[in-house]
């Protein structure tokens, strides 16, 4: 699906037709659009799911879990989501966690009561009976399997993840073991719940060292089915009736590619499908029905949690970038590593998502530096140049980065709301990277609330 093009919005970088749209007709084609980070998480999908979500009739998110961090800005206000579709904060969305996420309820429950203190409309929000639940021993389950894992670093070239010890990897583990998995329409059946709680703990002891309280935890999941029950229901053929009913479905990825169990840099990933193929199992909607996918990047690159990262920066450049990014977690307030623009990994997100059209976020943060550089090709350990992505954290962690260095630019770019507002440099950036990754630029961010947002074209 990817398109190639030249230059921003189909002619020279800043003519006039690159002007923002922003209320002027759609911004996106067709009834089926998917939002999919195109690196390591947190490339700014909330912001734009936010903003595209006026134009949709349903949000659905496919993948992940508790581990998200979305954050949104409306009128000054920030919002950090977790597991609600942050369409949910657009008025009359219908807002589906569909059955490819692991529901942690205790955190959305917590989401929802902080979203009604905050008088946001959470009525629109359904779950699928099918999405699986993440139990309190999943997240011991996590944080045991990291802490020996860190514990034997040094005398094993493993080390721990780096996950968000939020369960989300046993829980999925769980869900293939198929066993002792606990369903969101288990929560409404007690007898099956206590089984399968029952059964959990026994199969959880070895690997907790300890005999979990399976009262306690079925007086806790029976008491979340209760607030639940209203919106668990089923969620295929609710979607497939509203695309059939020619409603705007909006598909909203969690994490990045980067991270995707199959396609990332294993196994320093997540636990799922977080690019537009996990819509197709997370969904249940086939890939066919996709008429757009916006490939959401920032304009620089950023990790949280271990692994091989080839552009990471150290030092007073990182420093700069990750205080005016805000590059900390959403979810669990790390540091985030900081690095140079990634173009080879960005052309193989381009590839696997078929990405119609690029979003790029937090342009502003690059303000005040000399030079920008960005990584157009890896030096492996072998010693080859190779231009392609390497899936692989062990082989990746031996590349090193080949730069082009282009000009900076020194002036603050929040204000601008056009293209052509925008400094020569900045737009030479942007047309680099529409030349290199082969996807035409939708969408530009330079500051966090909705009207930073600059929109190239459909
Ligand atoms: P897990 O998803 O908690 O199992 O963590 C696995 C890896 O994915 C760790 O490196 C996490 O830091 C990373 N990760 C998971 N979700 C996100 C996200 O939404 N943004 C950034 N990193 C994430």
């Amino acid at each position: 699906m990817a398109g190639t093009t030249s230059s921003l919005g189909g002619g020279p970088a800043g003519s006039p037709s690159a002007g923002p749209r922003i209320g002027a007709g759609p911004m996106t084609k067709g009834n089926a659009t998917s939002v999919v980070g195109m690196q390591w998480g947190d490339e700014g999908k909330g912001k734009l799911v936010d903003l595209l979500s006026a134009e949709h009739d349903v949000v659905v998110r496919y993948n992940g879990g508790a581990n998200a961090g979305h954050s949104v800005v409306i009128d000054g206000q920030r919002y950090a989501l977790h597991l609600i579709p942050a369409g949910i904060l657009s008025k009359g969305t219908l807002a589906v966690i569909a059955n490819g996420v692991v529901l942690d309820p205790e955190a959305l429950l917590k989401e929802l009561d902080t979203l009604r203190s905050r008088g946001v409309d959470t009525s629109g929000l359904v779950i699928s009976a099918n999405a699986h639940v993440v139990m309190p021993y999943h997240k011991d389950e996590d944080a045991a399997r990291e802490d020996t894992l860190r514990s034997g670093a040094g005398e094993s070239p493993l080390t721990e993840i780096g996950t968000t010890r939020r369960g989300i990897g046993p829980a999925y583990a769980d869900k293939v073991q198929r066993a002792a998995a606990v369903r969101a329409r288990d929560l409404l059946r007690p007898e099956l719940l206590r089984a399968r709680i029952a059964q959990a703990c026994r199969f959880k002891a070895p690997v907790l060292g300890k005999e979990p309280d399976v009262e306690a935890m079925v007086a806790t999941a029976t008491a979340w089915g209760q607030r639940l029950a209203p919106m668990i229901r089923e969620t295929t053929y609710l979607i497939h009736d509203q695309l059939r009913a020619g409603k705007r479905v909006l598909f909203e990825g969690a994490n990045g590619t980067l991270l995707d169990v199959d396609h990332g840099t294993f196994p320093y990933v997540t636990g799922s499908s977080t690019g537009t193929a996990g819509i197709a199992t997370g969904a249940g909607v086939p890939p066919t029905i996709l008429t757009s996918a916006i490939g959401v990047m920032k304009a620089y690159s950023t990790r949280v949690g271990s692994g091989p990262m080839p552009t990471e920066l150290s030092g007073g450049i990182a420093h700069r970038i990750r205080e005016r990014g805000r590059e900390y977690g959403t979810t669990t307030g790390r540091p985030r590593r900081v690095g140079w623009l990634d173009v080879v990994a960005l052309r193989y997100a381009a590839m696997i998502n078929g990405v119609t059209s690029l979003s790029v976020m937090l342009l502003d943060v690059l303000a005040g530096f000399e030079t920008l550089k960005v990584c157009t090709a890896y030096r492996l350990g072998d010693g080859t140049t190779t231009d392609r992505f390497v899936a692989d954290g062990a082989e990746l962690a031996g590349a090193t980065p080949s730069y082009t260095e282009m000009p900076g630019f020194m002036e603050e770019i929040g204000a601008a709301r056009s293209l052509p507002a925008l400094p020569k440099p900045a737009r030479a950036y942007l047309d680099f990277i529409q030349e290199k990754v082969g996807v035409p630029i939708g969408f530009v961010s330079i500051g966090p609330d909705r009207e930073q947002t600059i929109i190239v074209g459909t």
